[in-house]
């Protein structure tokens, strides 16, 4: 017992006062309705290296595939070519809010669209510490034609 407090009095006395870096996104899961926008903030804190740091979102367990690339802040040949066109269309971007924050824009959400992203962080860092990625649940649920429409259209009889 003694030898296990002696270890994790060290371990805090020797990592505590670092920093360690820390990749945020929201908890999910996030759920929207086919054909809505979705935005997914992501951000990175505690880090060392340049201020403006680079991204890079993944959609994971795709197609049989452990993750396909979704868009990157820096590499605009990162995307995978089932998303390709919708990339070049804008319909999926990634637009950079700041030094450290990043937002994963979907402008119409498909079905397929659902699954788990992962925003990943290239480390700057001089020694590997922390976490470089974080991952939120995206659900899109099937669009109910006539519930999203305003009352004024399902008024009849006049
Ligand atoms: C970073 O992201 C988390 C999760 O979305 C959020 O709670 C936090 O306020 C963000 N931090 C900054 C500095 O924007």
């Amino acid at each position: 017992m003694d030898a296990l407090m002696h270890a994790v009095l060290f371990g805090f006395l020797t990592f505590g006062v670092c920093s360690a870096r820390k990749v945020s996104i929201p908890s999910g899961p996030l759920i929207r309705v086919e054909g809505q926008p979705v935005a997914i903030r992501c951000n990175v804190s505690e880090y060392e290296g340049p201020r403006e740091q680079d991204f890079e979102w993944k959609m994971k367990h795709v197609a049989g595939r452990a993750s396909i690339n979704v868009v990157s802040t820096f590499d605009s040949r990162y995307t995978d070519a089932s998303l390709s066109a919708r990339v070049a269309a804008g319909d999926v971007a990634v637009a950079r809010l700041g030094d450290s924050e990043v937002e994963l824009r979907i402008g119409e959400a498909r079905n397929a669209d659902g699954g788990v992203y992962s925003c990943h962080t290239p480390s700057t860092d001089s020694v590997i510490r922390g976490s470089y990625q974080a991952d939120v649940e995206l659900t899109v649920n099937p669009g109910d034609a006539g519930c999203n429409r305003p009352k004024t259209h399902l008024v009849y009889g006049h």
